[in-house]
């Protein structure tokens, strides 16, 4: 039993096993580090800046740890600093006192070891070590892929073309040529119009088939596009700074209402100023090289010269992705706050789109199908609604309340 222990293969196991937990144990520790950067973007960068001297609402945290108590005193303070200033702590009562804007406390936010991670990113000098040439996700966009596919297709067609008159003149000259040698008068060249008529007089089925064959076709496409009117499902305008939603909300996981504010209070869900941008951006500039020049515009923008807002600010003209006629009523509140529907129900998987795509095709029948299928849900926190659903309950006892049983599929509740 023991000569099996000793066989050749366990120092070889035990090595490997050595090597797999150094690697997983650097994997964790890259992770930890990762994490702490993501989530100090996603918790700090609105106030802290990592640039010497740039004041956002809170100071930069540049080398913080060198002018902090040691110890638990930035795990403490974190967490909850309106704790540790109530506390009577000598330096958070110091530092709290030359600022009258407070900061969050994070304690129902973050764990500890999480503040722990952060505290550990912010040692590493701010991440502005990070490559300059991570890949662009705007650099190849679609729509050049499929011009490529155009542009065989319209290669494929000439080359067609080029060979019918190829083989026409050859077919003339043939002709010609045998005419000349039995002694015959040679064959005027022939228009192309003419010949195609004699040729379509001898194949009068085939050219019949043909012509229904693209009646078909068209009428197809026209009734396409009349069903179509206002319809671009897929439409996804290029817009003039090129603005991640997967980096903002997906990979940082800045929550939709921070930008979009109006979701749950108003009828549009509203498109962000640049003030708002420059709640963060004031202090972040990217990381990559392509990201920089795209931010620089949204600081022109806000008319920010580096310290202060001392330029013009112009607006950012984006460019409306989703349109509904002005015929028809949308709030994105009742949909939202009062229907609790999901924001990807209707615009799919923002957090993974670089660019925003219309993914539903938004026409009468759409919103009308979705009424018909989807229960109202209560509202304890309303009692205008709360009222109205007992009442509707009361009506359709045991059914399915259903948006179209409310009158969600009345004429007037769309259009004005
Ligand atoms: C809403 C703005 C805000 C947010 C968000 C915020 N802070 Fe602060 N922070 C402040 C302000 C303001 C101060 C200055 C002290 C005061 O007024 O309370 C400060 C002070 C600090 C200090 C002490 C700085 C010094 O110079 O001694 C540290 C450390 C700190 N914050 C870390 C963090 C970390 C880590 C996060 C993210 C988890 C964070 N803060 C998020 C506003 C904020
Ligand atoms: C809550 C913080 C926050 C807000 C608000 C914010 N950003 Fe960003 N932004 C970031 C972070 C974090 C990055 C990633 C930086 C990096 O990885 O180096 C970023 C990256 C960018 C980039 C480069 C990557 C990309 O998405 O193309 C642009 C451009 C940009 N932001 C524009 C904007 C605009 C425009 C607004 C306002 C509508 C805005 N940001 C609002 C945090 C924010
Ligand atoms: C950092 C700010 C920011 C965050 C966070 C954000 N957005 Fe946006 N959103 C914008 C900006 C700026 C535009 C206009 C530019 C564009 O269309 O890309 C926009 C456009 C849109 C549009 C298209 C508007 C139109 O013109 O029809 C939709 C839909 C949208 N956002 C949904 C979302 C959803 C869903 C989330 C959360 C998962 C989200 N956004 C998070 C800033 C943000
Ligand atoms: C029931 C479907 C539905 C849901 C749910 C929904 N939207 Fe919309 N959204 C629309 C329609 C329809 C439009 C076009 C409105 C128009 O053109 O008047 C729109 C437009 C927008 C726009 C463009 C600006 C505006 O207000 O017109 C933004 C931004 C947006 N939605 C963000 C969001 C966010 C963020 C959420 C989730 C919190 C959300 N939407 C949930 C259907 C929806
Ligand atoms: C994903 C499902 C869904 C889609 C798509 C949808 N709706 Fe709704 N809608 C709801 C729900 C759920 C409610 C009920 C909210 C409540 O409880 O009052 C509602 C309610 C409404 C109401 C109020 C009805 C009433 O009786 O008060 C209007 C108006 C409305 N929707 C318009 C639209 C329009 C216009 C569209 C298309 C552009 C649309 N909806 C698309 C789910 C949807
Ligand atoms: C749930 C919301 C909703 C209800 C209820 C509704 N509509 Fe519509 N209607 C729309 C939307 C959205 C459009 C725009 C469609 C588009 O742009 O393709 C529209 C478009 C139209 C149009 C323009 C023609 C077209 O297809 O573009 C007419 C006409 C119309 N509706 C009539 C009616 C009539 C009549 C009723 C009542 C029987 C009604 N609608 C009920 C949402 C609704």
């Amino acid at each position: 039993m023991d000569t099996v222990c000793l066989s050749p293969r366990k120092p070889l196991r035990l090595i490997l096993s050595l090597l797999f937990l150094s690697l997983s144990f650097s994997f964790n520790n890259a992770s930890a580090q990762a994490d702490g950067k993501k989530l100090f973007k996603q918790k700090c960068a609105v106030c802290h800046s990592m640039k010497e001297g740039v004041k956002i609402t809170g100071p930069s945290l540049l080398g913080v740890f060198n002018r902090i108590p040691q110890g638990d005193w930035f795990v403490n303070w974190v967490l909850n600093n309106d704790k540790l200033i109530k506390s009577g702590d000598k330096y958070a009562v110091k530092i709290s006192s030359f600022d009258v804007s407070a900061m969050t406390v994070f304690e129902s936010e973050l764990s500890k070891e999480e503040v722990l991670a952060i505290g550990e990113f912010i040692k590493t000098g701010g991440g502005d070590e990070a490559p300059s040439d991570c890949e662009n996700p705007f650099a190849v966009t679609e729509e050049e892929e499929s011009n490529a596919t155009l542009y065989v297709l319209l290669g494929i067609i000439s080359f067609l073309v080029l060979l019918i008159a190829v083989l026409r003149t050859t077919k003339h000259s043939i002709r010609n040529t045998l005419n000349e040698r039995e002694g015959k008068p040679l064959n005027p060249e022939m228009g192309f119009w003419p010949e195609a008529k004699a040729w379509m007089g001898m194949h009068k089925r085939f050219v019949a088939l043909c012509v229904i064959f693209v009646l078909c076709i068209g009428s197809k496409a026209a009734w396409d596009g009349m069903m179509g009117i206002g319809v671009y499902t897929g439409y996804a305008p290029e817009q003039p700074i090129k603005f991640s939603h997967k980096i903002h909300a997906g990979d940082n996981g800045i929550n939709c209402q921070y930008c979009h504010s109006g979701v749950e209070r108003s009828k549009t869900a509203g498109i962000p100023t640049v003030n708002v941008c420059m709640n963060c951006h004031k202090g972040i500039e990217g990381s990559c090289g392509w990201m920089k020049p795209e931010i620089e515009k949204v600081r022109v923008a806000s008319g920010f010269d580096g310290s202060g807002y001392t330029k013009p600010e112009k607006p950012i003209e984006w460019v409306k992705v989703h349109n509904l006629p002005d015929f028809v009523f949308f709030s994105h509140q009742q949909h939202v706050k009062v229907g609790k529907q999901e924001c990807a129900t209707c615009h799919g998987d923002v957090q993974g789109m670089h660019v925003i795509e219309q993914k539903e095709p938004l026409t009468m029948s759409w919103c009308i199908d979705c009424h018909r299928k989807t229960e109202v849900p209560g509202m304890k926190d309303n009692p205008y609604y709360e009222q109205l659903h007992a009442k509707l309950a009361e009506k359709y006892k045991g059914q399915k309340i259903t948006v179209d049983k409310m009158g969600g599929i009345e004429c007037g509740k769309c259009h004005y």
